[in-house]
Order: C-alpha cells, then sequence, then structure tokens
C-alpha cells in the first residue's frame, strides 16, 4: 500500500510558513519589504499585542488589479523573477512568492488593494488559507494588508511566542532596519494606538538614524564614503574608535538595501575596528554595501536574513580596508573639534599647524620629588633603567607627600614649560590638572576634557611598538635555551608555508626534523614563561585569520597585551612635564581616542552639558 501522499494546499502553505513566518516581526518585515518593492513612498504599520493580535502595514504603492491581488495569495506567484536565471540577479526585496500565502494560511488575512487609475478596488478576506470573500473595494491608490490573530490555527506555535513586549521590540527592531535601509521612504509606527515614531520621506540617512536613534550617537559616527574597488561600494556610517555595545542591535548591515546578518561581515568589521573596539563589545555601524546583484545570492536563507558572496574574500577585505580607513580620517576631524579656547593672544595664530600645541595654566604648580617620569619605550622591550626603578621607589615610599599643589611658592611654577611664550601659534588644549592621580582635566574650546592617563600611556606605548615593528621589524630576544616541540602532520605543513610571516612577527622559528620545530628567540616585548604553550596557541590563533593583514593583526594583538602591563599605572602620579609629553604625544597617535583595548582614552564635557547641569540652560 503506497505510504507517500501529496500534501493539500493548505498543509504546504503551514509548512512554508513554518520557515518564513517564524514570529509577528517576520510578519511585518515580510509586509514592508513588499510596499518597498511596490514603489511605496509612505509606509504606515500598525501593531497591536505585540503583532499578535494585528500587523496592518498600508502603503501608497502600485497596487494590484483583481486577477493579480488572488494571483497573489498562490504559492509561487511573484512578479519579481520570472526565470531561473533571474533568481541569479534579484534586485528586488521578495522573489519566492510566498510570504503572502504563508502568512494567509495562518491568521485571520484581509487584503484591499487599488491601482492608482482604477475606479475602483479590492478587498480579499482569507481565513487559515480558506478564501472567504473577494469583492470590490474602495481605499486610497495603494494596498492595505491586515493580519490578525497569527498562528490562531496552529497553537503550537502559538505557544513559541515571547512576551508581548519582546515580540513588539523585535517588530520595532524590523521596522527600524527598512526605515534606516530607505531612509527616502516615509515610515510610521503605531503600536497599541500610539504612535512610536512618524519618519518624513526623503530623509538622508543621517536625518533617518537621528530621528530614531537621537543627535547625540549621530555626533559620534562617521560618515563612510569609500569605493575599494569598482565592483563594491560601500557608504553609510560607523561608530567612531570608542563608541561599541554590549549587543549587536546597532550593528547594521545592508547588501543591496536589504538589511542581513552575516558573520563574514562582522568579522571583517571587527577586523577593521581592531585596537579601536573593546574585547566583548559590539561596534556601531549603518554600513551599506553595494554590489553587483549577480555577485550576491539572496536565495540562500528561509527567512531572506542572511546571503551568500561569490567572492567573499574580496568583499571582506574590502570591508576591513574601508573601515579602517574611515577611522583613519576620522582622527583630523577630532582633532579639529578639540581647538582650544580662544585667547587674545591666540588670534593672531598663524593656521595650518597640524601639531597640537599644549600650555598648562600658569598657576599650577608641581612638586617634582613625588613623581615619576613615564617608563620609556627601551624599558618596555626589555631594557631595564635602574634609575627609573629608583625613581618609582621613591614614590612608594613617601605616599603621604601631596601629590600636587596649586600656587605653592616652593616649586617650580609650571609657567617654565608652558609654550604660549615659545609658541603663541594655535592652543588646543589647556591642561588645568589631575584629578585623583588618574584623570587629566584639560580645556579646551568645547569645554572639558578628561584623559585617563593609563590608557593613554597604553595607546602611546602601542603606536610607538607597532611603529618600531614596522620599520625594523620586531625587536626579538634569545632564549638561554632553544626549545624544540612536534606538531601534528598538518600543523607542520602549515608552519612550513608560513615561517616567514612568523619569523616577521619576531618570532625565531626552523623546522628540526619531520614534525619538529625549533624556537630560539622570541618578541623582546614579551614576558613568556612557556615559549612551546605561547607557540601552540600562537598558530592556533594564526590558523583561524585567514590572510596576511591578520598576521599583522595579530602581532598586534601581541603587542597591546604587553603595552598593558607596561604602562603608567592609575595611581602612578606623574610630574607635569611628563603629563605635557603624554598628551602631546596622545595627539600624535593614529587614533588617540581609545587605548589599544578601545576603552576610551579621553572624554569630552561640553560646555553645553555643564550649562545644563547647572541649570543655566534648559
Ligand atoms: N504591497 C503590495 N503592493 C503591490 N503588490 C504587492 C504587494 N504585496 C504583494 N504584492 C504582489 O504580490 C506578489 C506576491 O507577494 P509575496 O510577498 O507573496 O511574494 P514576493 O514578494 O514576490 O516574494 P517573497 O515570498 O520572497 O516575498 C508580489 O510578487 C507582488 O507582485
Ligand atoms: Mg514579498
Amino acid at each position: 500500500m503506497g505510504r507517500i501522499r501529496l500534501l493539500s494546499e493548505a498543509v504546504a502553505s503551514q509548512v512554508a510558513a513554518g520557515e518564513a513566518v517564524e514570529r509577528p516581526a517576520s510578519v511585518a518585515k515580510e509586509l514592508v519589504e513588499n510596499s518597498l518593492d511596490a514603489g511605496a513612498r509612505n509606509i504606515d504599520i500598525a501593531i497591536r499585542r505585540g503583532g499578535i493580535s494585528l500587523v496592518r502595514v498600508i502603503d501608497d504603492g502600485c497596487g494590484m488589479d483583481r486577477d493579480d491581488a488572488l494571483l497573489s495569495l498562490e504559492r509561487h506567484a511573484t512578479s519579481k523573477i520570472r526565470s531561473a536565471s533571474d533568481l541569479q540577479a534579484v534586485a528586488t526585496l521578495g522573489f519566492r512568492g510566498e510570504a503572502l500565502p504563508s502568512i494567509a494560511s495562518v491568521s485571520r488575512f484581509r487584503l484591499t488593494t487599488r491601482e492608482g487609475s482604477a475606479i475602483a478596488g479590492t478587498e480579499i478576506i482569507v481565513n487559515g488559507g480558506k478564501l472567504d470573500l473577494v469583492r470590490d473595494g474602495g481605499e486610497a491608490p495603494g494596498t492595505q494588508v491586515e493580519v490578525r490573530s497569527l498562528f490562531y490555527n496552529l497553537p503550537a506555535r502559538r505557544k513559541f511566542l515571547r512576551s508581548e513586549n519582546t515580540e513588539s521590540r523585535n517588530i520595532e527592531h524590523q521596522i527600524h532596519l527598512q526605515a534606516i535601509g530607505h531612509p527616502e521612504i516615509g515610515f510610521s509606527l503605531m503600536r497599541d494606538d500610539r504612535i512610536l515614531f512618524r519618519l518624513p520621506t526623503a530623509a538622508t540617512l543621517g536625518d533617518r538614524i537621528r530621528d530614531l536613534y537621537g543627535a547625540e550617537l549621530l555626533k559620534r559616527l562617521v560618515n563612510v564614503n569609500g569605493a575599494p574597488s569598482p565592483k563594491i561600494q560601500i557608504g553609510g556610517f560607523i561608530g567612531q574608535a570608542g563608541l561599541s555595545r554590549q549587543s549587536r542591535s546597532q550593528q547594521l548591515v545592508f547588501v543591496n538595501g536589504r538589511a542581513i546578518e552575516s558573520t563574514l561581515i562582522s568579522g571583517a568589521v571587527r577586523e577593521g575596528y581592531h585596537t579601536a573596539l573593546m574585547k566583548g563589545q559590539y561596534p556601531v555601524t549603518f554600513l551599506f554595501i553595494e554590489l553587483d546583484p549577480g555577485a550576491v545570492d539572496v536565495n540562500v536563507h528561509p527567512a531572506k536574513r542572511e546571503v551568500r558572496f561569490r567572492d567573499p574574500s574580496g568583499v571582506r577585505e574590502a570591508v576591513v580596508r574601508c573601515i579602517q580607513q574611515t577611522l583613519e580620517r576620522a582622527r583630523a576631524d577630532w582633532q579639529e573639534k578639540f581647538r582650544a579656547p580662544v585667547r587674545p593672544e591666540a588670534i593672531t595664530a598663524v593656521a595650518g599647524k597640524s601639531a597640537p600645541d599644549l600650555t598648562l595654566r600658569p598657576e599650577v604648580t608641581a612638586p617634582e620629588t613625588t613623581h615619576r617620569e613615564l617608563p620609556h619605550l627601551d624599558t618596555v622591550a626589555g631594557v631595564a633603567d635602574p634609575g627609573r626603578t629608583r625613581r618609582s621607589e621613591i614614590v612608594e615610599q613617601a605616599p603621604g607627600l601631596p601629590e600636587r599643589r596649586f600656587d605653592s611658592a616652593g616649586d617650580a611654577p609650571v609657567r617654565h614649560l608652558q609654550h604660549r611664550d615659545a609658541k603663541p601659534a594655535q592652543q588646543q588644549f589647556e591642561i588645568i590638572g589631575v584629578l585623583s592621580k588618574l584623570y587629566v582635566l584639560m580645556e579646551n574650546a568645547n569645554g572639558l576634557v578628561l584623559v585617563d592617563q593609563h590608557a593613554a600611556h597604553e595607546r602611546v606605548l602601542f603606536e610607538e611598538l607597532r611603529r618600531r615593528m614596522e620599520q625594523q621589524g620586531v625587536p626579538t630576544q634569545k632564549l638561554l635555551l632553544p626549545q624544540t616541540f612536534d606538531v601534528p602532520p598538518r600543523d607542520a605543513d602549515w608552519i612550513e608555508q608560513n615561517l616567514s610571516v612568523l619569523q616577521r612577527m619576531g618570532i625565531g622559528i626552523e623546522s628540526f626534523g619531520p614534525g619538529t620545530f625549533k624556537i630560539d628567540s622570541l618578541p623582546s616585548f614579551l614576558d613568556v614563561s612557556d615559549a612551546t604553550q605561547f607557540m601552540r596557541k600562537v598558530i592556533d590563533d594564526l590558523k583561524n585569520a585567514s590572510n596576511n593583514a591578520s598576521a599583522i593583526r595579530l602581532g598586534e594583538e601581541m603587542i597591546a597585551k604587553s603595552v598593558c602591563r607596561h604602562a603608567v599605572k592609575a595611581n602612578d602620579p606623574l610630574r607635569y612635564p611628563e603629563v605635557e609629553k603624554l598628551i602631546r604625544d596622545l595627539l600624535d597617535c593614529d587614533l588617540p581616542y581609545c587605548c589599544p583595548h578601545g576603552r576610551p582614552t579621553m572624554i569630552q564635557i561640553s560646555l553645553g552639558e555643564l550649562e545644563k547641569k547647572f541649570g543655566r540652560k534648559v
């Protein structure tokens, strides 16, 4: 007896719905995508009880005539592709002809639609996949879809839904994605009869981000405009170095206008940020990648959330490069913003000087004896400096002494250190003092700047070491006893092929018989107790990194780790000349605003914020 049966159309639709319609947010997504594909200028969305009770999407797009409206509810009915070859280069958001019949099979569904020129429109009602009514309707041109009682006929699916609040938040996120992806389209979202937002048409991406996430966020974003290769354009905004989030919720990526999730791209973004991103944190991106539709396969995920690139490594490299260049460019803009207050003597300033100038308040004085100097690179690189060690011992022996004093006649006035007389040109910062032996307080044109001296010193040392590594190669230190270690054949092949990369990173490694290697030197800034174990870790990490850029990055990571141990600690009191030098060196860095682990080095508190706090301004 035959056991195989063809499923009825209704059951087949429900099965398909299981893939495409996971939750109310998927309904909202599919309906809004249809409106966008229909050329809508305005899309109004309303939800009730987390979208479980109602999701309604109204658009002013092209609408459908009665035949098309009926056909749109058949499975595999689409106006967007015709042949298999169209599937190779999809230019619309939809292409499967599956969303409407799937949604209609698991809800109480009502569609009204009218073409612009038609006298009458069409109204169709479907309940749980069963066509219940077709008649003329008199709505405005465009399409309105109402989806009520989602999963009412599939209690098992309904049980999987989360709380109304969570489902609402998912829908809001979905609509945010669509609204950011299409700033030129007007959107409004109503939740349980309350307007959550109403976004005007013809906005720029910047306006849209401001309207949805606030002006404060927009201020901390940098514009991306890279065309890293003729085949791929990258635009949008990314968070400046130091800006990060605990979740991926603001890591938005669009490929040809479609919001996607991609581990390839998030990996590339992370690599582009590298030390500008805190460990375990996520960057903020509104990244728009445009490439030939033929170079992306969109037909790889049931909810169209993922895509596959024909040339994944090309896309990856383009994104890495674009992020790096954007962050570098942001540095110049950033310095511009941090200009000092204009004082009478600075008005005659000679413009065009790039190096930041610093002054210290004449009334600030610094005791000499209780402060130590910044450790220099030689110490970091392993060359001991006994004099310096002694100085820090003095600090520890005299904890009771005041760390800094103001207007103290006995100490050398800091005026001797300041550059105002020597270089009256451009002032960018004025150092006010040091708070709690850790935070350098400075004034600039915007107000107050606080610098974390430990983070600042880490950044300075890190960039200095990296520069050395690039120019002269990594300084190495011979091991007292060369060590040999065995690896499995696959790793051995890999090491053989990458010997030169390892050597460039300062690892003296050579082949020592089949499957055996010898290490006789390591980078001198590293403090490694077990060379073999260290090597195994490096090899694992390197194997995971796919190209040469990553090998250099790995070298940088080793530097970042060692730098942290050598940088001035929070409680190390510094003499003012050292503070001044530290700030000057920091401002000369490529990425001055965060330490190599991505923590911020400085925080700006604007005069406006202070005025608000003191109630001068509301
Ligand atoms: N809001 C709308 N305005 C005008 N036409 C629409 C609208 N929504 C759907 N349609 C028409 O109905 C068809 C079927 O829509 P449906 O969402 O089911 O499939 P699709 O968008 O073609 O593909 P996918 O299943 O990938 O979304 C569309 O191809 C389109 O022609
Ligand atoms: Mg669709």
